[in-house]
């Protein structure tokens, strides 16, 4: 399918080849056992045990690896995902490296439960200055960083982890495949949390993660076996029907992020305004160069939590609601969940609603 463009690639990935009477996208397959030939047992199919094989979650697989350009594995949640990288590849002794500035309980998860185990944990902010890579076993990049929306150059970094030695998984999330590929940048893990814009209608919770290193992916799915962290058939099928419409989601949030950005540009009231496509943005350079196409998330700071609860009461398209990328236009005052941010600082995330009534809508509550 590499041949064709996003939209066609979306609604084609991973689906079954066409077989008269057969649906497009099969139904979820519900089950823990599988019949076994009473003689030959697991070696003669596929399918044995619900928790390594499952036929809905291995079609989501195809789609998600075509997509990144890799194979794929899916897990529980975002979370599950990030663990598995830094759990399965990192031993005591080792060193991580893991940005400053993105998912804050991924932060969290290595200053307990890494540094715990004896793994030394540094951080670097996404914009730089990036260290020294020397002694480095793992390189965590996420970019654009979420909530900030720091863009770093994935692979003027991963050339300079590689030489080191080191390995560079980069969190794919804000971006999407269809944003950008880690992979062809010279990433050696590509991961993501599917809750957000890959799947986008806020309906649960997914995460990924691909390679092209056959041992990485050994050990990946040995780890993902062995702990169980697999998403249930139906929230595979789910995902699965969502990424079909990706391209068009995408398309309509970034056209309204850009209706969106020019509208906040414009108040005196709102600073701070963050999107890496708008060309004032310190992102603005190396995304444009590295992207192939901006996500529909916005960051501003409106000077006070007591402002940004009033603008949230007063919009009537906005809805208060945590995570991004989904089809309904929604805002994160990110500080209430312990993010390291100011109080006022939002998280806006442009769902696929008209643009003129989101800007209007936006700019009455920023009045009000
Ligand atoms: C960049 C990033 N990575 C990972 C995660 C974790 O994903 P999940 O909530 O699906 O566990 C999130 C969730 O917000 C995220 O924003």
């Amino acid at each position: 399918m590499s041949e064709y463009g996003d939209g066609t690639r979306s609604v084609h990935a991973g689906l079954p080849p066409a077989v008269p009477g057969e649906p497009f996208l099969p139904g979820p397959v519900f089950a823990a056992p599988y019949h076994l030939d009473p003689v030959a047992g697991p070696a003669a199919t596929p399918n044995g045990y619900g928790r390594p094989d499952n036929r809905t979650r291995r079609l989501l697989e195809a789609a998600i690896g075509e997509l990144e350009g890799g194979s794929a594995l899916a897990f529980a949640s975002g979370q599950a995902a990030v663990s598995a990288v830094l759990l399965s590849i990192l031993r005591p002794g080792d060193h991580v490296v893991l940005p400053t500035d993105g998912y804050y309980p991924v932060r969290g998860f290595a200053t307990s439960a890494l540094s715990e185990l004896g793994v030394k944990v540094s951080f670097a902010p996404t914009a730089g200055p990036h260290p020294s890579y020397a002694g480095v076993r793992l390189v965590l990049l996420e970019t654009p960083a979420n909530p900030g929306l720091d863009v770093c150059d994935i692979a003027s970094l991963a050339s300079e982890a590689h030489a080191a030695g080191a390995l560079v998984a980069v969190d794919n999330t804000t971006a999407t495949p269809l944003g950008q590929r880690p992979l062809d940048l010279g990433a050696d893990i590509s991961l993501a949390s599917g809750t957000k814009a890959l799947t986008g209608h806020s309906d649960l919770l997914l995460g990924y993660v691909t390679t092209r290193s056959t041992a990485l992916l050994e050990s990946l799915t040995s780890w993902r076996t062995l702990t169980g962290s697999i998403p249930g058939a139906f929230d595979a099928w789910l995902a699965h029907r969502s990424l079909l419409t990706l391209d068009v989601r995408l398309a309509r949030q970034s056209s309204n992020a850009a209706a969106v950005v020019a509208a906040l540009a414009a108040r005196p009231d709102v600073t701070g305004l963050r999107w890496p496509g708008l060309p004032s943005d310190p992102s603005y350079a190396v995304a444009s160069r590295q992207m192939r196409r901006i996500p529909g998330v916005v960051a501003f700071d409106l000077g006070s939590a007591e402002r940004v609860a009033r603008f949230l009461s007063a919009s009537r398209l906005v809805a208060a609601a945590t995570s991004f990328g989904g089809v309904h236009t929604s805002a994160d005052r990110r500080e209430q969940w312990g993010d390291d941010t100011a109080p006022g600082f939002v998280r806006l995330s442009c769902g696929i609603e008209d643009a003129a009534d989101l800007v209007a809508d936006i700019t009455a509550a920023l009045d009000a």
